[in-house]
């Protein structure tokens, strides 16, 4: 039984007998996680990391596993504006947006966030997840046309599936192939929206913005960006990777995710005065979905006060990022075209995966482990997401690690 078998599940007269594979899979060992792929973590998100293995030892790894980029997760600031939220609003809303799940935290964080993107309006979602899929039905439906980059974010596919919209997909950055495809449209009424990731999040690359606006322009399409990974961090004072390109005013849709440098949960999109009013009745994921805490609202807006000032640490980051990155590259391995703070190691193999990233965690090293259908098979890879408050020691500890396992299994 492999990892791949459980995700091709078959319908029988019992709806439960398609549980009946995963659970082999899991029972055979090759989840090779200590909680099915992942870790169970003893304490707060840091650089170096107590977790507890499955028969209950506990012991340190050092965490390239986090998109807690800038470490604002645990800032004094954020934490200690939380707990002031939490004496005056409580833990949770108790109410969707539309009823009663809004306060002046939240009005000022969608304020915020609008501004930081220049944009007349911004509408808060409480999670990343529920941005895509509500920005991207309430907006499109059948008759609209959808083209979509092959790498972008599972929420984005899911979202324009449920629209009902006609769904084109464009290879991995193939600018040449968006064109293609939007010249053969180019007598169709349809309205069009082009979707892309910033950062892609399995491969840390960036969109070639720049491009994707000229031809959205030349064909009368309209273009969505989910940042999620760029937010922060890409872009000559972290404003991502639109301001990166200098394409801050052809966006749009400006989609983020508070989960990754702001280290909390839920999205936004950030976009006209009307479009804004439109999301907050049409989006399904908006209007029938309670709201973000307050607490987590009020931890949001420190943490823009951050960002808009660039103060989050930014340049720390790359230094760490571009540190680990080049050690990498040094000891032979193959980090793709890693532009943020997600540094691909490219594997290939799936079972030298699993046992590679089981043997690191166990060595002291966790990462995150990417297969289909997150990527395609022969691409599958161990993913590294690079920290703030990293040490130079700890980097330097990972990547010996990392090399030792790699060539043990013939990766280096
Ligand atoms: C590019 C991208 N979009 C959307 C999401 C979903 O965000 P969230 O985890 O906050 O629901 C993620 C994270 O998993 C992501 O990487």
């Amino acid at each position: 039984m492999k990892f791949e078998d459980f995700l091709y599940t078959q319908n029988g007269a019992d709806l439960f007998e398609k549980t009946e594979g995963l659970d082999n899979v899991l029972s055979s060992g090759i989840m090779t996680g200590s909680e099915g792929l992942g870790i169970r973590l003893c304490e707060k998100t840091s650089p170096e990391v107590k977790i507890k293995e499955k028969n209950g030892c506990e012991h340190k790894v050092i965490m390239l596993g986090s998109n807690s980029y800038l470490n604002l997760t645990t800032n004094k600031k954020v934490c200690d504006a939380s707990i002031r939220a939490i004496e005056k609003f409580g833990y949770g809303m108790g109410a969707v947006s539309v009823y009663a799940g809004i306060t002046d935290i939240h009005k000022e964080l969608e304020k915020r966030i609008a501004n930081f993107y220049k944009t007349e309006d911004a509408v808060l979602f409480p999670s990343g997840y529920g941005t895509n899929i509500g920005v991207i039905s309430a907006l499109c439906s059948s008759g609209d046309i959808i083209i979509n980059d092959s790498a972008n974010h599972a929420s984005i596919f899911d979202g324009s599936k449920l629209s009902g919209a006609d769904l084109r997909i464009y290879p991995h950055n193939n600018i040449k192939a968006l064109k293609k495809i939007l010249e053969k449209l180019k007598n169709s009424n349809a309205a069009k929206l082009i979707i892309t990731d910033g950062v892609f999040s399995m491969y840390g690359d960036i969109a070639k913005l720049d491009e994707i606006c000229d031809l959205a322009e030349f064909y009368g399409a309209k273009v969505m960006v989910d940042d999620a990974h760029g937010l922060g961090i890409v872009g000559p004072t972290g404003r991502g990777s639109a301001q990166l390109y200098g394409v801050e005013k052809r966006i749009h849709l400006n989609v983020g995710m508070l989960s990754k440098t702001a280290g909390a949960i839920g999205g936004y999109c950030a976009t006209t005065r009307k479009v804004a009013q439109y999301l907050r009745h049409y989006a399904r994921s908006y209007f029938f979905s309670t709201a973000l805490p307050a607490p987590i609202a009020a931890g949001l807006n420190e943490i823009f006060k951050l960002l808009e000032h660039d103060r989050a640490g930014r340049k720390e980051l790359w230094e760490n990022i571009n540190y680990i990155k080049n050690k990498l590259n040094k000891v032979g391995f193959n980090t793709g075209n890693s532009q943020s703070g997600i540094i691909p190691i490219i594997i290939g193999d799936e079972t030298k995966l699993f046992k590679m990233h089981q043997d690191l965690r166990l060595s002291g090293v966790y990462t995150n482990i990417v297969t289909y259908p997150a990527v395609r098979r022969k691409d599958c890879r161990i993913r590294i997401c690079v920290m703030k408050d990293l040490s130079k020691k700890q980097a330097d500890k990972a990547v010996e690690i990392i090399a030792k396992t790699g060539k043990k299994y013939g990766i280096i």
